[in-house]
Formats: structure tokens, sequence, C-alpha cells
């Protein structure tokens, strides 16, 4: 069965849309697996970052391709969609060598921001309370709809969720088994993540709650904390600097197992690597920082080996 993960953290900046794809890459490249990645900002960075900006206008804009807008759509129009035309295979760049062959994914839309604000507003009216539960549990499981008839074509199903928590992103957690925490180790970064752990757990309860009120039939699984992956670390003779150093080991007392032992260092080859629309894997096909780009590979295959590790 796939394990559906959610990469969240309502601070933005933290290198979410970059883990997601990095995981989703190596996860295929270096352990074979099959994955979907599913873009839920409509800030569309990770479908930026996997087909370009003109790659996707012109998909989306012009050949007017499927996005997750469009399954959103299908909820309000009670319309019936073809999930083959919602989940695109080899459309991000599967160039022999560029490590991203067989990586399927769902493309997001900057119209997000008005489907959810249509969420939020768009109330069936049911005959009771129950029937309201039921129309609002309705309401949060479109994306698991989605995937709840794919889970087994996959091995994991990562989620880039946008820096918020809006329906959007409570359709994200309501179908994750897993939810992963990538931080920045500074003061700033890590003070959120107990309130993230918090929530989740306040989500989880909720969720239960509906669905045990709702009496629906389908059991709520709840969405488990998979760990806390440190991203843009700064090293000082092949460790954290002190001051990141300090932060890990108080966020890793504050969350006892829960820190990924590998972090990604910051680093020139992320970017360099974006801008030809690539994971850093593809180090020969980048334009510049290719030392930098190898020791991030580095760092990233070993992340990616503590994921599957940490989520078998
Ligand atoms: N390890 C890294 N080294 C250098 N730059 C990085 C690294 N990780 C991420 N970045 C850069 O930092 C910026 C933010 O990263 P990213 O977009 O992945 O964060 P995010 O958490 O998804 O942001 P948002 O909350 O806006 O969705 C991007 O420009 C990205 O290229
Ligand atoms: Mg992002």
């Amino acid at each position: 069965m796939g394990k559906v993960v959610s990469i969240i953290n309502w601070k933005g900046g933290v290198g979410k849309s970059t883990l997601t794809l990095h995981l989703s890459a190596g996860l295929r490249a270096y352990q074979g697996k099959k994955v979907l990645m599913i873009d839920l900002d409509p800030q569309c960075n990770l479908s930026f970052l996997a087909v370009g900006v003109s790659g996707y206008v012109e998909k989306v804009y012009d050949e007017r391709i499927k996005t997750l807008k469009d399954l959103f759509d299908s909820y309000f129009n009670d319309t019936i969609y073809n999930r083959e035309e919602i989940i695109h295979a080899e459309l991000v760049n599967a160039e022999p060598g560029y490590v991203y062959n067989n990586l399927d994914m769902v493309l997001s839309h900057q119209e997000l921001v008005l489907v959810d604000l249509q969420l939020a507003r768009n109330r069936k009216a049911g005959k009771d309370h129950k029937e309201d539960t039921k129309n609002e549990i309705e309401k949060l499981s479109i994306i698991h709809n989605l995937l709840k008839d794919i889970k087994d074509e996959y091995d994991y199903i990562l989620l880039d969720c946008p820096p918020n928590v809006n329906i959007v992103t409570q359709n994200a957690f309501y179908a994750s088994d897993y939810f992963v925490i990538p931080a920045i180790p500074d003061f700033l970064s890590t003070t959120g993540i107990s309130l993230i752990v918090d929530y989740m757990e306040k989500f989880n309860k909720s969720f239960k709650g509906m669905h045990d009120y709702a009496e629906i039939a389908e059991a709520y699984i709840e969405t488990e904390f998979a760990g806390i992956i440190f991203n843009m670390v700064d090293e000082y003779g092949g460790s954290p600097k002190q001051t990141h150093l300090d932060t890990i080991i108080t966020v890793k007392s504050q969350h006892p197992g829960m820190v990924f032992e590998n972090y990604l260092t910051d680093g020139d080859g992320i970017s360099a690597a974006a801008s030809v629309n690539l994971p850093v894997y593809a180090v020969n096909s980048l334009p510049r920082s290719q030392p930098n780009a190898t020791k991030q590979t580095d760092y990233l295959q070993s992340i990616v080996a503590e994921f599957s590790t940490k989520l078998r």
C-alpha cells in the first residue's frame, strides 16, 4: 500500500517544495520507488520546479492540461473527472540522465486560492447536524478520494503543502498517512514545530470525531508524525556550525527520535538546479555549482535513505 506523506510547515521558505521534489526524485532514482508528487500550493513552486515556468504556462494555459484545481472544480460541479487527466505521467523532464523518469505529478494552479474561498463558503445544507458533518467530511476528502483508488499503484505519494492551513491543506492532512516537517535550524523557524505537531493532533481528533459522529463507514486513519528534516544547514568543519547545532540539539530534546539524523546543507547546487528545472542530482547537466551540487546530492541521498527506512 502506498504511503501518502504531507510535507508541511506553516513557516514559508523552509524548503518544503525543494524537499518534496528531491525526496520524490530521490526515491524514484535511488530506491527504484514509484512516486507521485502533488503540488497543493497556489504559488505553484513545485510545478514550476518540475516543468519550468514557460513549460507550465504552455501546458496549463495553452494546452489546457488539467491541474489540482480541476479536481476541486469537479466537487463544485458534481462532475466525474478522469484521473489520468489530473495525474500526469511523464510530464516532468524525462530526458535521459535527468533522473526524473517515471515520476508522476499533479500540477497546482494559482486559482486554488479562489477554490479555497469557495470551499469555505460552500455549505451544502443537510437535513440535520449529522448530515452537515457528512458534507464537511466530503469537502475534506476531495484529495483522499482521488488517492484512495490509486494508492496501490505507488510506493509514495508526496504532497507539497502551502505555508498555511486552509481547506485545501486540510484535504492534504485528511488524505495523508504521515507528515514530515522541513525546518531551518534557527530560532524563528523552529519555534513553530511544536505548534504544528499539536495542531496535527487536534486535526486527527477532530476528523476522527466527525467520522464517528456522522457514522461514516470508512475508518479515519490518523496522520502520523514522521519527523523533522533540517534544511539550509551551514557547516563548519564537516558538522553544523555551532548555532545551528545548538538549535538541532534543542529540537531533538523537544521531539525525541523525530529529528532526521541527516540534513541538507545550504548551497548553490539547489538554485543552479532550479534554474534549469532539474533536481540537484543531475549534476552533470547543471550550468554551474557542480561541486556543491555533488555534496548536496550526497546529503540528499542519505535523507532519502533515512526517509524510506523511517516510513517503512
Ligand atoms: N538547501 C538549500 N540550499 C540553498 N537554497 C535552498 C535550499 N533549500 C531551499 N532553498 C531555496 O530557498 C527558497 C525556498 O525554498 P522552497 O521554495 O523549497 O521553500 P518552501 O518552504 O516550499 O516555501 P513556501 O513556504 O513559499 O512554499 C528557494 O529559493 C529554494 O531554492
Ligand atoms: Mg513551497
